[in-house]
């Protein structure tokens, strides 16, 4: 079982031209809001990229909170059409679930502004009293869009429990101090590992930032470079992955689709490097679809 703990947004989704300047009003396309959020992505990505049940792919829960709102509704059926476990999903009665407000231009590059909401309100508690499910996990997958405290805990809870723990370090913080020594696989994008690393990210090269990540003693450092592919920093290595050139419609969540295809792989008993490929294949479709959860592919559309 692969257990993905995080937030679970609402995108409130917009099509401009081009990014508006201070002061401006610009005219966008068609309005849509659509199922997102780093931690629930990533457990639609997991569960889309692990086939059914069934045939014998990975069951995904997901750890969570989102309001007593409409949007909290639909954002819990939407996990549970992907075959998502909700039970320790929690729903905060007088809470607004999150959001994330999303502009994307005509180059299918984003601007993103969240309201956390009740994905804040995560808590060390949520965490203990989903222990039960954790100790089922194989793979633990975290991010930041939910407090610090409460990413930690779990992270010392899944290893204390043995699981394999997945960081992906986004939006980008600095971490507390001795995490990153419990993180197996952490998963950053070029702008996150430098703040990780303490470096400007202007002309920092993904080589050397792995190598920080790596000595600062994550086991393995994954880069995603968008369409510059990924650098991975292996316990057995260093290796480059070229990205597959596509036309990008809308970048949202391609990090997430990466994450979900390669954490699927992983679990599956695919080795690192086959793991990358396919998350890859599923992160480069992902961009060529609008949304969030709209744009990540099942397993059989890859192939
Ligand atoms: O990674 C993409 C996600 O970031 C969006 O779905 C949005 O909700 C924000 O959390
Ligand atoms: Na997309």
């Amino acid at each position: 079982m692969i257990v993905v703990i995080g937030s679970i947004n609402m995108d409130l989704v917009l099509r401009v031209p081009r990014m508006p300047l201070p002061g401006e009003t610009l005219t966008g396309g068609a309005f849509r809001t659509i199922p997102g959020g780093k931690g629930a992505n990533q457990a639609v990505a997991c569960a889309r990229l692990s086939g059914k049940v069934a045939a014998g792919g990975q069951q995904v829960a997901m750890v969570g909170c989102v309001g007593d709102d409409a949007f909290g509704a639909t954002l819990r059926a939407a996990l549970v059409g992907d075959g998502i476990i909700d039970s320790h999903i929690t729903t905060l009665p007088g809470v607004a679930s999150g959001i994330a407000s999303i502009l994307v231009d005509d180059n299918g590059q984003n601007s993103i502004v969240i309201a956390g909401g009740a994905n804040d309100l995560l808590s060390p508690a949520h965490i203990d009293a989903a222990k039960g499910l954790i100790e089922q996990a194989d793979i633990v997958v975290l991010q930041l869009e939910t407090p610090m405290a409460t990413v930690v805990h779990a992270i010392k809870l899944a290893r204390s429990l043995g699981k394999t723990v997945v960081l992906n370090p986004a939006p980008a913080a600095s971490l507390p101090q001795g995490v990153l020594e419990l993180v197996d696989y952490l998963i950053p994008n070029e702008i996150e590992a430098a703040m990780l690393a303490g470096v400007s990210p202007q002309g920092a090269d993904a080589k050397a930032l792995a190598a920080a990540l790596q000595k600062l003693g994550s086991d393995n450092v994954i880069i995603t470079l968008g369409s510059k592919g990924v650098h991975a920093a292996l316990y057995g290595g260093d290796y480059d992955f070229a990205a597959e050139v596509v036309q990008a419609v809308d970048t949202t969540a391609a990090g997430d689709t990466f994450i979900g295809g390669f954490v699927a792989g992983l679990a599956s008993g695919m080795d690192e490097a086959e793991a990358i490929g396919q998350g890859q294949r599923a992160a480069a479709w992902s961009v060529t679809k609008p949304g969030a959860q709209t744009s990540i592919p099942h397993l059989h559309e890859l192939f």
